[in-house]
């Protein structure tokens, strides 16, 4: 069993960049920011968001990964990539972009929210536009950033889910996950109006009750909430993936064969090809919307 975690945190070691490599070019105008969010904990968001980052970025993409989950930031631990510092350090002078994202594995970069974004409501407005004009820069590089948010109708949660110009809510097939991602789509309806809403059903047991699972949220969510739900897929119940948490090693790197990356491969190619919405506000526009919002 060590050896096998030995093995695997040497595969990431290996797949990493340098740091402080300088960024190269992006592929697309406007970098798309997704945010990942579930009504209920627990059902699989860190896991799915570290993997479709990966997934993504062996489809060519340049990918950020913002670790939003104030009270529980966990990406860390997922990816294997401790991170020193947080973009509440973006506020220090000496501390520019490049130290505060971490090189993960595929040339991912790891952003830490911080323990509390809060922190960011008692900074002045030459502060403000000193750390908005750091996080700026990502735009330059990143073609898509993925948030990983914490779960429920929370306030910090609903803050990252308002923010961004896509959203992707994750339900497993359980009823209580099912009536709690219902009860974040109430709030996003009200907030986001009918903008389209992407659905991933995690831990199906087979591809029906994927179905099954989607065609009820989505029933509700048309009759209840006039909202269009796009489905992107399901992920299969699959121990490759409580075992990858165990060696602190994203299963698809650590079992790229599985039937929980394939599934989350193919997810990630739904997602490029089926386009972003036709209004990107990129990077500064998600941030802008925080600082107003905070
Ligand atoms: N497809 C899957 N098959 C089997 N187990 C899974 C699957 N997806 C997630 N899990 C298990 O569920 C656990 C919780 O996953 P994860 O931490 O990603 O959930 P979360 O939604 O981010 O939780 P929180 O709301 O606390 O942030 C994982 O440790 C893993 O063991
Ligand atoms: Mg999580």
């Amino acid at each position: 069993m060590r050896d096998q975690a030995e093995k695997l945190r040497k595969i990431v070691q290996q797949s990493r960049f340098a740091n402080h490599t300088p960024l190269p070019a992006k592929n697309r105008a406007k970098t798309r920011v997704i945010a990942v969010t579930s009504g209920k904990g627990g059902v699989g968001k860190t896991n799915f968001t570290v993997n479709l980052a990966l997934a993504l970025a062996g489809l060519d993409q340049k990918v950020v990964l913002l670790d939003a989950d104030l009270g529980m930031a966990n990406v860390d631990v997922v990816l294997g990539c401790p991170a020193t510092y947080n973009l509440l350090n973006l506020v220090e002078d000496r501390i520019h972009i490049e130290d505060v994202t971490v090189n993960g594995p595929r040339g991912i970069r790891f952003l830490s929210g911080g323990s509390g974004v809060y922190e960011l409501a008692n900074m002045n407005s030459v502060q403000i536009q000193h750390t908005l004009s750091q996080l700026s820069t990502l735009e330059d590089w990143a073609d898509i950033i993925l948030v990983d948010t914490g779960a429920g109708i929370g306030r910090n949660v609903l803050d990252f889910v308002i923010a961004a110009d896509e959203v992707i809510i994750i339900t497993t097939p359980e009823p209580t996950a099912m009536t709690d991602a219902y009860a974040m789509m109430k709030v996003y309806a009200g907030q986001r109006g009918s903008s389209p809403l992407r659905l991933v059903v995690n831990r199906v047991l087979d591809s029906q009750e994927g179905r099954d699972v989607t065609e009820r949220l989505n029933t509700v969510a048309t009759r209840f909430l006039g909202l269009q739900l796009h489905s992107l897929g399901m992920v299969y119940e699959d121990t490759n993936m409580r075992q990858a948490v165990k060696f602190q090693t994203p299963v698809l790197l650590a079992y790229p064969d599985s039937v929980a990356s394939q599934c989350i491969e193919s997810i990630a190619r739904k997602l490029l090809y089926t386009g972003s919405p036709s209004v990107l506000t990129g990077i500064r526009g998600f941030f802008n919307r925080i600082f107003d919002i905070i």
